[in-house]
């Protein structure tokens, strides 16, 4: 890392710090301000010129601020003579909206990606990606999982009678994945959503009768996509259900969904900052994904 320098916004600082120290870096200094009219300030206060940067920021809620900071650092990175600008972004907000549903829609995924690269960032470093498309858009020298992670939770609880779950068809590629480190058995739910809040299962595919099940999704924002396949696997007999998934986004009602649904522990993982949904929420289990960041910033550096 001798030539390399780790910055960041202010998005997941607690992440940042842990990933800077798996990588045996210092943090740069960054100093970020709002103006009285709330415009955003950014200034890097580091040498950099001649250097490997790593902009460590998921742009998570609130994701325009998270995303002006990231596009303020790298443009200040490139103008200070960087080498080459890498964002490692744990968490890519707007990733939802990659396609166009609608007439006079925008493709909101593309637009962003554009323009950080017009800001300066040459590559990204990306984890658990929402789609095909948003993978395209970015184009990630890396792109990480955290099923590693979430996999060797599960291992160390050595669950019996296991079944991954997959709560739509968006998630089986990972469900597959997923039950094969695992060795558990797969199932799936077919889903129907009503509104951005709102979802409702409607067919389960698999044998889940008496077992002990794993969700598992991309993003739990809402909670409806979750709490609709718990509802379903409940009604169907399932012993023990959890929840699990890369990205705890939490949104909306989704802590109120989770503590009312019958889920024994709901895991996700640190891409965004879960300090505040911890306290609120007893049975969320955070796992973190620093080391999988930082190894991947290593092999770069
Ligand atoms: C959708 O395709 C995603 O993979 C998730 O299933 C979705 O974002 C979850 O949203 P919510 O928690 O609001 O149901």
């Amino acid at each position: 890392m001798k030539n390399s320098v780790i910055l960041s916004g202010n998005a997941n600082p607690e992440l940042v710090k842990e990933t800077a120290k798996k990588c045996g870096a210092r943090l740069g200094k960054v100093h970020i301000e709002k103006f009285p009219d709330l415009e955003t300030y950014a200034r890097i206060d580091e040498p950099v010129a001649g250097k490997k940067v790593f902009i460590v920021q998921p742009t998570c809620t609130p994701a325009n601020e998270h995303l002006v900071e990231l596009l303020l650092i790298a443009d200040a990175t490139r103008r200070a003579g960087a080498r080459k600008i890498i964002a490692v972004v744990p968490y890519y907000g707007y990733a939802r909206q990659d396609r166009k549903v609608k007439e006079g829609e925008p493709v909101s995924a593309q637009l962003f990606a554009g323009l950080l690269r017009k800001a300066g960032v040459n590559e990204f470093i990306a984890m658990d990606l929402h789609s095909r498309a948003v993978e395209t858009f970015l184009k990630p020298k890396a792109h990480l999982h955290a099923l590693p992670v979430i996999a060797g939770y599960f291992k160390s609880k050595k669950i019996r009678d296991l079944v991954v779950v997959a709560p739509d068809k968006g998630a089986l590629k990972n469900v597959k994945m997923q039950a094969k480190a695992l060795g558990a058995k797969i199932a799936a739910i077919s889903k129907k959503r009503i509104s951005g809040s709102q979802v409702v299962a409607e067919k389960i595919e698999g044998d889940i009768k008496g077992k002990n099940c794993v969700i598992i999704d991309d993003i739990i924002s809402t909670a409806g996509t979750m709490c609709e396949a718990v509802r379903m696997l409940k009604s169907n007999g399932a012993a023990n259900v959890y929840v699990a998934a890369t990205h705890g986004v939490l949104a909306g009602k989704a802590i109120e969904r989770l503590k009312a649904a019958p889920v024994k522990e709901a895991i996700i993982t640190n891409t965004i900052p879960q300090a505040e949904h911890k306290k609120a929420l007893k049975k969320l289990r955070v796992l973190s994904v620093a080391p999988v960041l930082a190894e991947a910033i290593k092999k770069m550096a």
